[in-house]
């Protein structure tokens, strides 16, 4: 059993029929003010928020604890699953005063002072086994999964994720929208379902998790 996995914790926002993007791929701000206060507050709480390259590429998030929405003296490493390196340094993430995570497939990166570090998969696949591996190791106890598809899929699909929350928006897309998972049957066990600002929320709860470390 390996101890130092750390707690996953999976969000996002969708419209009623399950879209996480309009069918260009680009954003839609399904989050009305009452859940960015609940999404901001999420991030306080963790050590980490990781997304993968397109929603950088896409969105371009701060990924960081905005006062407007919760006020905090935490202030959360970003963590960007970029296996080729194609990120450059414009993008919003990195305009903050704190560490940038970046897992990689290339090898031979060195870390130098700045807040960039890089961990690297040496040329294998970056598995979500990897990768939490990995952040345990580095003592990060937390992490927020805020997306994209892929990502939350793949999380979804290695079941070492903890918790699931999605704000249902009341919008519809239509079927061109981007979908939050993309294939492979998947069960939710203990799912909580509430009426929550303008939509809802669902709360699942990973009770296999413990089954699969236990093993
Ligand atoms: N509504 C919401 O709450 C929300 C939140 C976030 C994003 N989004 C939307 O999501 C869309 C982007 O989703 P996406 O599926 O295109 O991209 P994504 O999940 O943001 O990033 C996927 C990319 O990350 C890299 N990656 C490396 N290791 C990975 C791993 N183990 N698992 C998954 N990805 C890994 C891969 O690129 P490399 O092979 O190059 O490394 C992969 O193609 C955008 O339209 C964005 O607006 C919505």
């Amino acid at each position: 059993m390996d101890l130092k996995y750390p707690h996953v914790h999976i969000n996002f926002a969708c419209s009623m029929d399950g879209k996480i993007a309009m069918p260009d791929g680009k954003p839609y701000k399904f989050s009305s003010f009452e859940d960015m206060v609940r999404v901001h507050k999420l991030r306080a709480e963790v050590d980490g928020i990781l997304v993968g390259k397109n929603t950088i590429k896409n969105d371009d998030p701060k990924l960081t604890v905005n006062p407007k929405y919760y006020n905090s003296d935490r202030n959360p490493r970003a963590i960007i699953l970029d296996s080729k390196l194609e990120l450059d340094r414009n993008y919003r993430v990195f305009q903050y005063n704190r560490e940038v995570i970046i897992f990689t497939t290339v090898s031979g990166i060195k870390n130098d002072s700045s807040n960039i570090k890089y961990v690297s998969s040496e040329g294998e696949p970056l598995t979500v086994n990897f990768i939490l591996q990995k952040l345990g190791e580095m003592g990060i106890e937390r992490i927020l999964v805020e997306g994209g598809k892929t990502v939350i899929s793949n999380f979804l699909k290695s079941n070492l994720w903890d918790v699931l929350t999605i704000y249902y928006s009341p919008i519809l897309i239509g079927e061109d929208g981007i979908n939050f998972y993309d294939e492979g049957l998947l069960k939710l066990e203990d799912i909580k379902v509430e009426k929550f600002s303008e939509g809802f929320l669902l709360t699942a709860v990973n009770i296999r998790k413990k089954e699969l470390l236990d093993h």
